[in-house]
C-alpha cells in the first residue's frame, strides 16, 4: 500500500520526504488556499521533492475548461497527476485527458457506483473521501470495500485511494479493505510512527545500556 501526503505545505513535505516514505501527495483549492501561494509554482516546487503522482485540481466546472486546464497542468512536470471533480462534466474531461494519456485523479467520490465511472472515464486514481461521509453517519470504509471488491471482479485498474483520512484507524482499515493508497494529513504520518512503549523502550535500553557500562 502506498502512502501520500494530503498537504501543499512544502515545508511539511520536504521534512516527511526525508523520511522516504512519501509515494505522491495530494492537494486541493482549500490545501493550496491555505498556503497564500501562487498554485502554478508551488505544484512545481513540490514536483522537484516528490517523484510520485503529485495531484493537482482543476478550478473549471464544465468539461472543456476543465480539459484546457488539465492540459496545462500536464505541461507543468511529468509527474502531475489531473484532479478532477466526480460529476457529469468530471466524467467527460476524464475520459478525453486520459485519452490524451494524462493520468487523472477522481475526486469527491462517495459512491461505488461513482467509482464504477470514474474507472470506466479511464481515470488512475479514484478517491473515495471516507472522513467526509463518516461525518455526516455513513460508513465511509464500507465505500472503500465496496469499490475494492468492485474494481478486483471486473478486473478495472483504477487505483483505490483512500482520501480524507483523519486517523491512524482509518489508514489500517483502508490497508485491511485492500485500498491501494491512503492519503493522510502530515501529523498523521508522525502519529503512525510513534507509540508510548516505543519511547519508554528506546529510554529503558539506553539507561540498561549506560547502567552497566558504569559498574
Ligand atoms: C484528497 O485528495 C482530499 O484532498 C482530502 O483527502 C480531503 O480531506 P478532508 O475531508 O479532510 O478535507
Amino acid at each position: 500500500m502506498q502512502l501520500f501526503l494530503d498537504t501543499a505545505d512544502l515545508t511539511a513535505i520536504k521534512k516527511y520526504a526525508a523520511w522516504g516514505i512519501v509515494d505522491g501527495i495530494t492537494t486541493n483549492p482549500s490545501l493550496v488556499a491555505k498556503e497564500g501561494v501562487d498554485f502554478e509554482t508551488r505544484v512545481k516546487e513540490i514536483c522537484r521533492v516528490i517523484s510520485g503522482p503529485v495531484s493537482a485540481e482543476v478550478l473549471s466546472l464544465e468539461a472543456e475548461k476543465m480539459i484546457v486546464e488539465g492540459k496545462k497542468y500536464a505541461k507543468w512536470a511529468k509527474n502531475v497527476y489531473v484532479k478532477l471533480p466526480m460529476g457529469v462534466e468530471g466524467l467527460k474531461a476524464c475520459k478525453a485527458l486520459s485519452d490524451a494519456g494524462i493520468p487523472i485523479n477522481m475526486t469527491l467520490i462517495f459512491t461505488p457506483a461513482q467509482a464504477l465511472l470514474a474507472a470506466k472515464a479511464g481515470a488512475k486514481l479514484v478517491s473515495p473521501f471516507v472522513g467526509r461521509l463518516d461525518d455526516i453517519g455513513h460508513d465511509g470504509m464500507g465505500v472503500i470495500y465496496d469499490i475494492v471488491e468492485i474494481y478486483r471482479t471486473y478486473g478495472f485498474t483504477a487505483k483505490v485511494l483512500a482520501a480524507s483520512i483523519r486517523h491512524p484507524q482509518h489508514i489500517l482499515e483502508a490497508m485491511k479493505a485492500g485500498a491501494d493508497i491512503a492519503t493522510l494529513p502530515p501529523e498523521l504520518l508522525e502519529k503512525m510512527a510513534l507509540h508510548p512503549l516505543t519511547t519508554q523502550g528506546i529510554e529503558k535500553f539506553a539507561a540498561d545500556w549506560k547502567k552497566s557500562q558504569q559498574s
